[in-house]
């Protein structure tokens, strides 16, 4: 009996989504370029389902039913192209090949363009939720074909995380679609997590609070608006003693956040986009900066602080203060991040549906969040909404909080605390919002150096003053008005 899918590149997270897919009654093949880790998937969950062992790729194409479905998970990059140089001789037409490993989208255009010379359909298939959710339930993000989602999607749904009976995994668009969203679902997972650690950070030098004390506010936290994924392992993090030493655990860790580097894809497809995603972008660069050594060393000799101390009265009001202003700022990262996807939509012909990326990311994946409920419905209301944070629930939601937003941010640069995506946030919150904006004074500042021109409020077309000759106004080289 052949086997309905496969999957090649058995590590944690392939292994674990071959056992989900076992667990849900299919039959599926397995390989591994080591057999050892085929003979140990086998050894050790061989008893969960109806797995299919083969030892070579030809062995493990030939065991499935067709059109085959195949899942690549092995790390992004030289590994993906190499399983797929290897893959496709040995196929046949209407075959789909599945990478889910964190690819960079651009890299999927570029496979379902081989892929598809050879008559084989290739999905870029982003996938979130670490070991447990491959396990249990991930998020899932499929592009590629459309009709190849008819044969894969239904399997996929199955295996994904449900909330309230709705799977969070639909088709998200052609070629590099899938991958592309996962992308910014993870530079949304890198500004919520630097949100969490400024807030850390605020109520720690705040109120002279330890971690296990602010653990438990980050457990309150999680009761109301912010009830998410990060805020619950930030308590529980919190929360822990290290063993050797007894300290909080938090404090024996190095303080250099790494990455590997789709946080940095998604600032970068931001910029040639032209989208401003602030809050993303500050949390990557706070985690590069977090690693700049050197800088850190010489900063910390040579420059006063010269802050004045936090003299906080009302320890209750202060912590509201903090989560309202996180609230706030997590709403900015996310109302950026839903931009870029509808750039990146319009600039591809993705069609992407943000209401439904909203959707899919309330279980199984990393920024899962009783919030996401609210974007989807924001989306419902409105399909084309041009800014989620102009959406009434968001914007009551983020006018509540403002005033503390601004005096957690006003008291933060007096203390001399560093909070790069809370003022980040305020800062495009005001930009976005501005009747009018400094901007004016460039345009005049790129003109009077390199001719730029401008364009004017009560009139059509582009102009240019005549700066080092007599100052007068000309359009198109001919003299204006
Ligand atoms: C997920 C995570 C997952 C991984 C990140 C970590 O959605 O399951 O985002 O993809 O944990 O790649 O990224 P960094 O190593 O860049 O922090």
């Amino acid at each position: 009996e052949l086997a309905q899918i496969g999957v090649t590149g058995l590590a944690v997270m392939g292994r674990n989504l071959a056992r989900n897919f076992a667990h849900h009654g299919y039959r599926v093949a397995v390989h591994n370029r080591t057999q050892a880790r085929t003979d140990s998937l086998l050894a050790d969950h061989g008893d969960e389902g109806d797995f299919v062992g083969s030892s070579s790729l030809e062995e493990f194409v030939q065991s499935l039913e067709r059109p085959r479905r195949i899942i690549i998970m092995v790390k992004a990059g030289a590994g993906t192209d190499a399983v797929i140089e290897e893959l496709i001789p040995l196929l046949e037409s209407g075959d789909i090949v599945i990478d889910a490993g964190n690819a960079h989208f651009p890299d999927t255009v570029r496979r379902e363009k081989l892929l598809a010379e050879h008559d084989l359909h290739f999905v870029g298939m982003g996938v979130s939720g670490g070991e447990e959710g491959a396990l249990k339930g991930p998020s899932i993000m499929p592009g590629g074909p459309a009709e190849s989602y008819e044969s894969l999607g239904p399997m996929l749904e199955e295996i994904s995380a449900h909330v309230d009976g709705v799977p969070c995994c639909t088709y998200i668009g052609p070629d590099g679609a899938g991958h592309f969203v996962k992308m910014v679902h993870n530079g949304i997972e890198y500004a919520d997590m630097q949100l969490i650690a400024e807030a850390y950070d605020l109520l720690g030098r705040g109120l002279g609070a330890d971690a296990a004390e602010i653990a438990g506010i980050f457990r309150t936290w999680n009761e109301g608006d912010l009830e998410s994924f990060l805020i619950e392992i930030t308590a529980e993090v919190l929360a822990h003693t290290d063993d050797r030493t007894g300290k909080p655990f938090v404090d024996i860790i190095l303080d250099q956040a790494e990455q590997k580097g789709t946080g940095r894809w998604t600032v970068q497809n931001a910029l040639d986009l032209g989208v401003p995603i602030t809050g993303i972008a500050e949390a990557t660069f706070a985690r590069a900066l977090s690693g700049s050594v050197p800088q850190r060393e010489a900063a910390r000799e040579a420059l006063p602080a010269d802050a004045e101390e936090w003299v906080i009265e009302d320890r209750d009001a202060f912590i509201e203060d903090v989560r309202l202003a996180l609230y706030a700022s997590k709403v900015v990262a996310y109302s950026q991040g839903f931009d870029q996807i509808a750039a990146a939509s319009r600039e591809n012909d993705w069609n992407i549906d943000r209401g439904a990326m909203a959707r899919i990311w309330r279980g199984g994946c990393i920024i899962r969040a009783r919030f996401l409920n609210r974007i989807t419905e924001a989306y419902e209301r409105d399909p084309e909404l041009p800014l989620l944070l102009a959406d009434p629930y968001f914007t009551e939601a983020v006018g509540n909080g403002l005033a503390a937003w601004r005096r957690i941010v006003a008291g933060a640069a007096r203390a001399g605390v560093p909070t790069p995506a809370f003022s980040s946030s305020l800062a495009y919150y005001d930009g976005i919002r501005a009747q009018r904006l400094p901007a004016a004074l460039i345009q005049a500042q790129r003109d009077f150096f390199g001719a730029h021109t401008y364009r004017r409020v009560d009139d059509e077309g582009a102009f240019h003053v005549e700066w080092s000759l007599d100052r007068s106004e000309t359009s198109e080289g001919r003299p204006a008005g």
